[in-house]
């Protein structure tokens, strides 16, 4: 299966601190904000990522990554030239996709629940068809909404209504079959000018393939688009972090745990940083 992190637009709704920076390498706490969408590819066991973004901000995800191969995983990378839509991101990736099954995820979206791993196999056993994720949300208007018939089976599939028929927001993260290239290709323009990932998975839906799982109470879904739930997403981070001792979206650490490298080599990540994140590393290489 392969993997793509959309990391492109502009992020007016965070201007000025967007005008210069990207803003999926702004700081969540005590990393970039992409690491936390990588470390739930990795988490899903994918080691074929494509990072999309726009020309400016290539560079700089690449000076982070390179090609990945210290986290074991192989990381390339595309141009975006213009926010047209989520679901250009097939188009762009035509290529990287291939025949193989595909994960999106949006590069500032943030999950964490101790299920995560567990609802991830779950995605990937779908073998057909398309997996998006429900959360419970107060706004839901805001975003993707999904609502459901009687027998808990998916109904309808809206963008942004404006009245909402249900709390269960779509979240940002999205398990397909290979042919999403082809239905990508069919899709034309919204009235906001994009390619919606909702038309895709309204597809689906029509064709009775599109799998949902609805994300439980316990998980935490977190916006990172305006500068106060930027914040919010920073303090819920640190909290958790400091409370338990185990950071959140670390990916050298995922990369150890999922077996991508060795403890050796997480030793040598680790000496690279002389920060509570450096001795954090060597923390987990020494206990485990
Ligand atoms: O976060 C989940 C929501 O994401 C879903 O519930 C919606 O169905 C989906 O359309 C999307 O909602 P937004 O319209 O609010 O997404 P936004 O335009 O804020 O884009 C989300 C991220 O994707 C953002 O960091 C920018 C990036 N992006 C977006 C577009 C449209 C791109 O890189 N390229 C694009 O063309």
């Amino acid at each position: 299966m392969k993997g793509i992190i959309l990391a492109g637009g502009k992020a007016t709704r965070l201007y000025p601190v967007t005008k210069g920076v990207c803003k999926q390498l702004l700081p969540v706490y005590d990393k970039p904000l992409i690491y936390y969408p990588l470390s739930v590819l990795m988490l899903a066991g994918i080691k074929d990522i494509l990072i999309i973004s726009t020309p400016e901000d290539r560079e700089h995800f690449q000076g982070f990554f390179n090609d990945g191969h210290h986290l074991g995983v192989n990381i390339s990378y595309a141009i975006q030239p213009q926010a047209q839509g989520i679901a250009q991101a097939f188009l762009i990736g035509e290529k990287f996709i291939g025949k193989e099954r595909v994960a999106l995820i949006l590069g500032d979206n943030i999950f964490f629940g101790d299920k995560l791993g567990h609802v991830l196999r779950e995605a990937i056993s779908h073998k057909h068809g398309a997996t998006v994720f429900g959360y419970k949300v107060s706004d839901p208007c805001r975003y993707g909404v999904i609502s459901f018939d009687k027998n808990a089976r998916p109904k309808t599939i809206i963008e942004k209504p404006k009245k909402s028929l249900s709390d269960w927001a779509v979240t940002g993260l999205y398990f397909y079959d290979h042919h999403v290239v082809d239905v990508a290709k069919t899709l034309k323009p919204s009235a906001r000018g994009e390619l919606e990932i909702t038309d895709i998975n309204q597809y689906y839906l029509k064709k009775n393939q599109l799998h949902v799982l609805c994300l439980s109470r316990g998980f935490a879904w977190l916006d990172t688009g305006t500068p106060d739930s930027l914040l919010d997403a920073s303090i819920f981070i640190r909290i958790v972090e400091e409370r338990q001792g185990l950071k959140i979206g670390c990916i050298e650490e995922v990369a150890f745990r999922m077996g991508f490298i060795t403890k050796k080599q997480l030793k040598v990540l680790a000496r690279t940083m002389n920060t509570s994140y450096g001795n954090y590393l060597q923390r987990i290489a020494l206990n485990e």
